[in-house]
């Protein structure tokens, strides 16, 4: 195991009817800005109850966060900090909102030129050392941003992450019941995104760390116990919650620690989402197991264990194994209606080129990967 330092100072408030406990939460002589999305959270009720619970600590809101959220957009969000002179911000909402909120936190004291050149150049974290504080309320299970400290910015043809320690939310509220709203595709697509996430830390070399082993696979098996069932009932409560809960797990840093990381799939998946608006999960569904197809040598003893351990696959000689557990992949993220094919999207020939440009120009991914995956992939 390598050596490692962890922190994680986000408190989770987990469970059916605690939003309540905002008053606390938030501190009482704190001027707040709500942001969210693009009209779920109105719909549900959530944002009212938020202000009702709130009160005039609320000075501000920020609507339209966009899915895969736009610098643009939340340049818009930055001029509202400053004209309600909000002091704390509460993002309502998935991943993009959380991500967008981060950003706002970090940037609302920063010029747009000066801001644009640190998301491109991926020195946001390194940079910027003043940000307001944030808190969360979680609505789509999936990313992890809702207890860890990085965040996604779209900007024209790039997507471009970031993290700082400043960007950890103080508080995350995960209540399961929030969730029962989302459409099934989306549940779908934070199930393959949590299961990816686990995979870009697991199978890459052994280094012997063992409880991360076996957490990882404990959460990749839970995940496939549930996903199904979680989609096609969506009020079965405990369902939910163990998706909940397995899917903040499962990018919190806490299983990674320790041992090498390979996020070659993400690099990729986000060229797809910037060239062709593929969603998050989606992307990752086409990339995974063509990703695998072309690195199967570099990865094989962990496919293999990953395959014995998650899947219980064991008979057969190894590279037949291999080529089952690769399938057996696909029709997970399958049995979930997320295709695993840029034919299955209608896109019989993705314009290639195009997203390897896209990569070449920002820098991501393995070159000697992506094109070999890309093929794969049609
Ligand atoms: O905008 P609204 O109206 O709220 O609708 C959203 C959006 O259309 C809707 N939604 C959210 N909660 C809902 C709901 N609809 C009904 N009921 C609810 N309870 O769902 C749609 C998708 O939301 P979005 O936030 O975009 O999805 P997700 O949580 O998958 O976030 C994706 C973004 O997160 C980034 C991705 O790149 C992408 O930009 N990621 C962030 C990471 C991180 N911060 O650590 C890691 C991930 O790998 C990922 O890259
Ligand atoms: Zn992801």
């Amino acid at each position: 195991m390598y050596n490692f330092e962890y922190f994680n100072p986000t408190k989770i408030i987990f469970g059916e009817d605690r939003l309540s406990k905002l008053v606390d939460a938030v501190p009482s002589d704190t001027r707040v800005m709500l942001t969210y999305g693009q009209g779920s959270a109105i719909r549900s009720g959530l944002v009212d109850r938020v202000k009702s619970i709130l009160g005039d600590r609320i000075v501000g809101e920020f609507s339209g966060i966009e899915a895969n959220p736009r610098f643009s957009t939340l340049l818009k969000g930055m001029e509202k900090i400053k004209e309600c002179e909000a002091e704390f911000l509460l993002a309502i909402g998935g991943g993009s909102v959380i991500d967008g909120t981060k950003f706002m936190a970090l940037g609302s004291q920063y010029e747009y030129d000066d801001l644009l050149e640190l998301l491109q150049s991926y020195s946001v974290g390194s940079e910027i050392n003043i940000a307001l504080p944030l808190g969360v309320i979680c609505t789509l299970p999936a990313t992890g941003s809702e207890m860890n400290n990085g965040g996604v910015i779209s900007h024209e043809d790039g997507k471009f992450y970031f993290n700082s320690p400043l960007a950890f939310p103080k508080f995350s509220f995960l209540d399961p019941t929030l969730t029962f709203t989302l459409p099934k595709e989306q549940v779908a697509n934070g199930i393959v995104d949590a299961f990816v996430h686990i995979i870009e830390g697991y199978v890459t070399k052994n280094v012997d760390a063992r409880f991360q082993d076996r957490a990882c696979e404990g959460l990749m098996r839970t995940l496939v116990e549930i996903g199904r069932k979680t989609m096609d009932s969506p009020n079965d409560y405990d369902s939910r919650a163990n998706l909940v809960w397995c899917s903040t797990m499962a990018l919190n840093g806490i299983l990674a620690v320790g041992t090498p990381e390979d996020w070659s799939g993400h690099m990729l998946g986000h060229q797809l989402t910037a060239s062709y608006g593929f969603d998050h999960g989606k992307s990752l569904a086409v990339v995974m197991p063509a990703l695998w197809t072309v690195t199967k040598e570099e990865k094989r003893t962990r496919i293999l264990q990953f395959g014995e351990r998650v899947f219980d696959i064991v008979d057969g000689d190894e590279d037949s194994r291999i080529d089952r557990i690769i399938e057996r992949m696909r029709l997970f993220f399958e049995s979930l209606d997320v295709k695993t094919r840029f034919r299955d999207y209608g896109m019989g020939q993705p314009d290639v080129e195009v997203i390897l440009a896209g990569l070449d120009k920002y820098g991501q991914g393995n070159p000697e990967w992506n094109r070999k995956v890309l093929e794969k992939a049609i």
